[in-house]
């Protein structure tokens, strides 16, 4: 039954810099639930997910691992749409901004601009943060306001955007709520943001190639965020001349709820709703009014961060929690399902989790320990349990179901009557509501629907389970196991009225509950004997939840446990698989085709959640110094980790490798022991020498990835000259530290040669990527 109602709703598209984790599954999961509740309402519901793919942080990523960007990012951006295929995520499109579609909707969207005279160019020299991918407004060498990472300064003549002519009509349609922006504290955030006054953006970069060309002018990439805000545009469409993406696009647009992390929302509430009022020519027939209502997005949704272990949980700190880790876990509690089943099952012991646990739109922790906890209290003890006695009872009392459809307004019981005057027409929210009103009457489908439409996800699963606690008092009144025991009519009959009552409350709890638990509120509904739960959303049965739903003589599908209990052991077990992905992913720095922890490069280093990070405030201060040039003295008697060496050597151990008869008898070392030194190609961008130290020169060296300080001593061989814009192979994950007051981050790879051990630099004969790593 699809209403005319069109749904479209969105994530964020995930950058591909790293796999994900269950930060990333939380955004992903909130949508997937969203679309399944207006599904169930009827509407004609379109929901996107995607990857973002393009800029100087994944073409930096690319480089450390070693591999060109575009397969890395099809690698990457592989983990994220398997892993929603895992999770039953129900997206209905998932576009990756490397697709021609993308890329024609894009210069399409740019040279439209352009044409409207939206764009003009300028020369912007200040600093880029690349982890956020934004230009911010500090000084040199200082940190991301917004991340706390470093920041680089640019050069470069860039388009611009005339951003500056937009803040009092963004203002105006946030204030009149025509966009809608929630929770409220981000709309308050949102609005001062605009009226401290609108700055141009750049909208354009030059001094890298990994994105889409401006139309006209291949020198420039177009900005990475007016590439990605673009996404929500072309997976509908926009940018095609066929007929049937013309009409997808006129059915679809505009986007009806954007949902992202807070972190991005100004980029979504400020810059999105600008361009896309800025594609209205001088010459359209549509006022501003009614341009904004047919081009602009009508609500932007942003919800907390998860923290872990203290912090925001991000791909760069490592402190994640994947959600392979939850699913196979919980997977583990159901041996006997298939795989596939497997997951899915887990998969709504995360959804749960992360609904009922975190008032939307606020921060909130993930604990191991708690989502066991949450488990077995709520889902195996409580909706389990319930599910499992009520149904057991019928299948043997009743196996060819009920006779008729039982009121449950029967004198004697009060609390059964309570039951169905909940369902019907007065339930009482038992807690405050937000405004702090007084109790309001209402069925619990009225309550829990509204609690759904105001992304109050945790008051409606509170509600529902408080219902649930009311159906197991109906239980322990009326006591049915004694009832059954007696054979009398008055009795069976008594039975009969109870159980219906049960398994009818249970039905209306379930089809309430299956947005959020879509897997084992299939299981209940097959055992209730109403067949799947896909085709009853579907077919409008999940709503307008009337009493006497249960028809007569239904009888029960095969019943069977449906959340086992989970052991405490399975918390450990968690928390190991986690200490070895951390080990991992430490090692898969350096191995091939890692792309887990592919960046190097820290984001989101939030200081405000992050105290102790500490922001990084120059930007060839570093953690990690080496100074000696040999390489090889780390490669045959050190291992990483070790302190090097403080002074410059006066010979590398076994780098004289000129005869084979030299050749030193070190110890032989497996393919694990090397793969932990991650040597990289740099290019030296400053050489200079230090005060007071004669062998020491200090170099600024460009991983691609990141810049550098490393302090080296070949001064008596090398003058700063000669090494200038040579590129080199640095051992990137060497332990930091200091020299002479300053700091080393890595160390040059170079031979010693003749008597002194005179060291030559390794070199290449070819042309190489930076940040390309050796082995
Ligand atoms: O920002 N807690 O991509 P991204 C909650 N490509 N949500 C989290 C989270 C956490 N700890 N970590 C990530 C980008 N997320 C851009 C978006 S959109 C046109 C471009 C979720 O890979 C949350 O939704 O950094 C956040 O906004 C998003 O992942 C950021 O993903
Ligand atoms: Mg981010």
């Amino acid at each position: 039954m699809p209403s005319d109602k069109k749904f479209y709703l969105t994530t964020p598209i995930y950058y591909v810099n790293a796999r994900p984790h269950i930060g990333h599954a939380y955004s992903t999961i909130v949508a997937d639930v969203i679309a399944r509740r207006h599904r169930l309402l009827g509407d004609d519901t379109y929901f996107l997910t995607g990857t973002d793919e393009h800029g100087q942080k994944i073409e930096r990523s690319a480089a450390a691992a070693g591999i060109p960007p575009q397969q890395f990012a099809d690698q990457v951006s592989k983990t994220f749409s398997d892993l929603w295929k895992r999770m039953g995520i129900t997206n209905d499109d998932f576009i990756r901004t490397t697709e021609p579609r993308h890329k024609q909707g894009v210069q399409k969207l740019f040279a439209e601009l352009q044409a409207n005279d939206a764009i003009y160019t300028d020369t912007y020299t200040g600093q880029y943060c690349v982890s956020d991918e934004a230009y911010v407004e500090v000084g040199p060498g200082e940190p991301c306001p917004d991340c706390g990472n470093i920041t680089e300064t640019i050069s470069e003549s860039n388009y611009y955007f005339k951003l500056s002519a937009y803040g009092e009509r963004i203002a105006a349609r946030i204030e009149s709520n025509e966009l809608l922006i929630q929770p409220d504290s981000r709309r308050n955030e949102i609005l001062s943001f605009v009226r401290g006054g609108l700055k141009d953006l750049s909208i354009s970069r030059t001094s890298f190639k990994w994105g889409i060309p401006v139309p006209g002018d291949e020198s420039h990439v177009i900005y990475v965020w007016l590439d990605a805000l673009a996404n929500y545009m072309t997976a509908v469409g926009y940018g095609s001349d066929k007929p049937e993406d013309i009409a997808k696009f006129e059915r679809y647009w505009p986007a009806d709820l954007h949902l992202v992390g807070k972190e991005i929302i100004r980029f979504h509430c400020v810059y999105w709703p600008a361009f896309l009022m800025a594609l209205r020519p001088a010459n359209s027939p549509l006022t501003e009014a009614e341009w904004n209502d047919k081009w602009l997005p009508k609500s932007i949704v942003a919800n907390g961060w998860l923290l872990f272990e203290e912090s925001k949980m991000s791909k760069s700190r490592g402190n994640v929690v994947r959600t392979e880790t939850i699913l196979d876990a919980f997977g583990s509690l159901k041996p006997d399902l298939p795989k596939a089943e497997q997951d899915l099952f887990a998969t709504d012991v995360l959804r749960y989790f992360l609904l009922r646990e975190i008032p939307f739109g606020q921060d909130g922790s993930f604990s191991f320990d708690a989502l066991v906890q949450r488990y077995n209290s709520d889902l195996a003890n409580g909706y389990g349990n319930l599910v499992s006695r009520t149904l057991t009872l019928i299948q043997t009392s009743f196996p060819e179901g009920f006779s008729q459809i039982h009121s449950a307004r029967f004198s004697s019981v009060t609390v059964a009557d309570g039951l169905q005057s909940v369902l019907t027409d007065q339930w009482y929210v038992g807690e405050p509501n937000d405004t702090g009103a007084e109790e309001k009457q209402e069925t619990l489908e009225a309550s829990v629907s509204r609690r759904f439409a105001n992304h109050d996800y945790l008051l409606a699963v509170r509600e529902i389970f408080s219902f649930i606690g009311q159906i197991d008092g109906h239980m322990s009144v009326n006591a049915p196991w004694k009832l059954a025991k007696q054979h009398d009519e008055a009795s069976r009959s008594a039975l009969e009225s109870v159980l219906y009552a049960s398994e009818e409350s249970i039905r209306i709890i379930t089809a309430l509950l299956y947005p959020i638990l879509p897997y084992a509120t299939a299981q209940v509904w097959s055992q209730l004997g109403l067949g799947d739960i896909e085709a009853a959303a579907r077919n409008g049965e999940l709503k307008d939840l009337k009493w006497g739903g249960l028809k007569p003589g239904t009888k029960l599908g095969p019943l069977a446990p449906i959340f086992p209990r989970a052991p405490k052991e399975l918390i450990q077990a968690m928390i190991a698989t986690e200490e070895n992905n951390a080990q991992a992913a430490a090692a898969a720095k350096t191995q091939t085709s890692i792309i887990d922890e592919a960046a190097p490069t820290a984001e989101e280093n939030h200081p405000s959640t992050h105290p102790g990070a500490g922001p990084r405030t120059a930007i060839f201060s570093s953690d990690n110094p080496a100074t000696h040039v040999a390489g090889s003295a780390a490669l045959s008697t050190e291992r990483p980790g070790t302190p090097p060496h403080t002074e410059a050597p006066a010979s590398a151990p076994f780098a004289n490798a000129a005869a084979a008869s030299d050749i030193p008898d070190t110890p032989q070392i497996a393919i694990d022991d090397f793969v932990k030194i991650d040597l990289r190609v740099a290019k030296i961008l400053v050489a200079e020498r230090i005060p007071k130290a004669d062998k020491l020169l200090r170099l600024e060296v460009d991983l691609g990835y990141e810049k550098r300080q490393i302090l080296s001593g070949i001064a008596e061989w090398y003058t700063p000259e000669d090494l200038i814009g040579r590129n080199i192979v640095v051992i990137a994950n060497l332990a930091p530290r200091k020299m002479r007051g300053l700091e080393s981050h890595g160390m040059l790879l170079a031979a010693s040669h003749g008597e002194n051990g005179k060291p030559v630099l390794a070199t290449f004969g070819e042309d190489i990527a930076l940040g390309s790593r050796l082995r």
